[in-house]
């Protein structure tokens, strides 16, 4: 059993939109002849992704996967899968993952490692938020668009139990976490 707080807001709208906007220019300038697959990690990235490629005038194509995910528990089982896979061919092709967050690094250090096995051209990693005291695997992130504290993040696409995606800014809930 766990319970939670209102959100109180770390980020508000207009902080994310300048720095997605200051994330799609550095995109912009490594990837803007390279006809990039962008791979967005469910549920968490999905708004990040809508925000960020609308900022990306340039060819690209999209596509979604999604991982096995927290639940309810603040603790990730360290087990990850594959549970709906993407479509793309991306064998040859350059590859950005768009992740909402960094946290253990156990998820992401999967995915990274799954899609290197498909053989693209290059493999890079951006992701909204990155919460380092708390990482178990090392995980380079190539964009970064905020580092954060050591607490649990809901809106702007993040849940508590599925609940809080579509807050539009990014918040945090203090989680008591109860047996
Ligand atoms: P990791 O494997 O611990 O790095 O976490 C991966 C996934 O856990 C993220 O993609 C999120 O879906 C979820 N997650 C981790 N921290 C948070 C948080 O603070 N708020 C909401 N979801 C989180």
């Amino acid at each position: 059993m766990s319970s939670q707080s209102k959100p109180i807001i770390l980020f508000n709208r207009q902080e994310i939109r300048a720095t997605v906007s200051r994330l799609a220019v550095e995109i912009t300038k490594d990837y803007h002849d390279r006809h990039p697959v962008l791979i967005s990690v469910l549920k968490g990235s999905f708004m990040f992704m809508a925000d960020l490629i609308r900022l990306l005038d340039f060819p690209l194509e999209v596509d979604f996967i999604r991982l096995s995910s927290y639940g309810r528990s603040r603790q990730t089982s360290g087990k990850v899968g594959v549970m709906q896979g993407f479509r793309s061919l991306i064998k040859g092709r350059d590859v950005l993952v768009v992740e909402d967050i960094v946290d253990t690094g156990l998820t992401t250090s999967f995915l990274m490692d799954y899609l290197r096995q498909k053989n693209p051209a290059s493999l890079r990693l951006c992701s909204l938020t990155d919460k380092p005291s708390r990482r178990q695997v090392p995980v380079q992130i190539d964009y970064l668009g905020f580092t954060v504290p050591d607490k649990f993040l809901v809106g702007y696409g993040l849940d508590w139990d599925e609940n809080f995606r579509n807050l539009p800014d990014i918040c945090y809930v203090e989680v008591e976490e109860k047996c």
